[in-house]
C-alpha cells in the first residue's frame, strides 16, 4: 500500500504515522503537515522525532504546508500538552522539513501515480482543500482518502456540533467534500464507540517494555490525563490512529454506510458541525449525492492488535 499521511502531529497524530511505519506491506511515502494541534513547526517537529523514533529518518520526507486556516482563526487543540508531545522533550531530530510546499508535493505525487496512493487526513483539511483547488484533477487520481473529522449527527469534542479538524478549518472540510475524492470518514462519533483503549489495554502496552512502547506512554500522557478526567476512568483515545488502522486494513471496519456528507460553514453554534445525510434521502442536496462511506463501528480488538504489534 502506497500511502500519504496529512497530520498536524501531536499525541495520536504520533501513532497513526508509527502504525503506517512499522506495519508491514505499507510504504509511506510522505507526510505533510498542516495547522492544528499546536504551534505549526513544532508539529513538524514532532512528525520528524516520529519518524527517527521508528527508525525511518532520512526515508519519510516531510512537507510544510498550510499555516493558518483558509479564513477562520487558529486555536490550538487542548489536549495535547502545549508541544503537542506531553512534554516529553525529545532531542531535536536530524532529519529536516524538505523545501516544496505541502501542497505541491501533494499534487506532484498524487499526479504521478494515478490511482496508486491512498492518503489519511488527519488534521484540518487546509492543505488538501488549496492542493484540489489549484489541481482538480487530484480527486479522482488519489485512490482513496481517508478521512478523520466530524461527527456521526452527534456531540462533538470542541462545541457540542463540532469536532476539532473540522471546528478549525470547515471551509476546507467543505471544499474536501464537493470535490469528488472517494472518501471514506471516520468521525469523533467512531473514536468514542471504537477507538478508545481501556486501563488494561494501555498497561499491555506499557508492558511491552520497546523504546516505541516507551514513546508512545510518553507522548500520551497528557491525552490520557485529559480523558481520564474528562470521562472519569484510565482510558485514551486513539481518532487518527483507528483511522489509519482502518486504510491498512478495511476489515476492521465492522459498520459502514454511504452517506451525503455537507459541513456547516455559517453560523456561530454549528459551525464546523458534519450533517451525515442517508444516502437514500440524497435528492435533497443532488450535487453532493453519495460523497462518502461512513465508518460506524470498527473491532477495537483487532485495532489493538495493531498498534500493539507495531509497537512491540
Ligand atoms: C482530532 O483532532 C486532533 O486533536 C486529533 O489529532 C485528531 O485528529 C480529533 O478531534
Ligand atoms: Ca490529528
Amino acid at each position: 500500500m502506497r500511502l500519504i499521511i496529512d497530520t498536524d502531529t501531536a499525541g495520536d497524530d504520533c501513532f497513526s504515522l508509527l502504525l503506517a511505519m512499522k506495519t508491514p506491506g505499507v510504504t509511506l511515502e510522505a507526510v505533510t503537515i498542516c495547522n492544528g494541534n499546536v504551534d505549526f513547526d513544532q508539529q513538524a517537529e514532532n512528525a520528524l522525532a516520529t519518524i527517527e523514533a521508528a527508525g525511518k529518518s532520512g526515508d519519510v520526507p516531510v512537507y510544510l504546508g498550510a499555516r493558518k486556516p483558509l479564513i477562520g482563526d487558529w486555536e490550538p487543540a487542548q489536549m495535547h500538552g502545549a508541544d503537542g508531545m506531553s512534554g516529553a522533550g525529545f532531542p531535536p531530530a536530524r532529519q529536516r522539513p524538505e523545501e516544496q510546499h505541502a501542497v505541491d508535493a501533494l499534487i506532484e505525487r498524487i499526479m504521478a501515480a494515478p490511482g496508486e496512493i491512498e492518503m489519511i487526513a488527519q488534521a484540518p483539511l487546509t492543505n488538501l482543500a488549496l492542493a484540489v483547488t489549484k489541481e482538480p484533477r487530484i480527486a479522482r487520481a488519489l485512490k482513496h482518502l481517508w478521512i478523520m473529522g466530524g461527527t456521526d449527527n452527534s456531540v462533538g469534542n470542541v462545541t457540542p456540533c463540532a469536532e476539532f479538524n473540522f471546528f478549525i478549518d470547515p471551509e476546507a472540510a467543505e471544499i474536501v467534500f464537493r470535490a469528488g475524492f472517494r472518501i471514506t470518514l471516520s468521525t469523533w462519533t467512531l473514536t468514542l464507540k471504537s477507538a478508545v483503549f481501556d486501563g488494561d489495554q494501555l498497561a499491555r502496552l506499557d508492558a511491552l517494555g520497546t523504546a516505541l512502547s516507551d514513546f508512545h506512554a510518553k507522548v500520551s500522557k497528557t491525552p490520557r490525563a485529559v480523558a481520564e478526567e474528562r470521562y472519569g476512568r484510565v482510558i485514551c483515545t486513539y481518532p487518527d490512529t483507528l483511522t489509519c488502522a482502518c486504510a491498512i486494513n478495511p476489515a476492521l471496519i465492522t459498520e459502514a454506510r454511504d452517506a451525503v456528507v455537507r459541513i456547516e460553514t455559517g453560523g456561530t453554534i454549528a459551525r464546523g458541525f458534519s450533517a451525515v445525510h442517508p444516502a437514500k434521502l440524497g435528492a435533497r442536496w443532488p450535487e453532493y449525492r453519495n460523497n462518502a462511506r461512513v465508518i460506524g463501528a470498527a473491532d477495537n480488538d483487532a485495532f489493538f492488535s495493531m498498534v500493539e504489534a507495531a509497537l512491540g
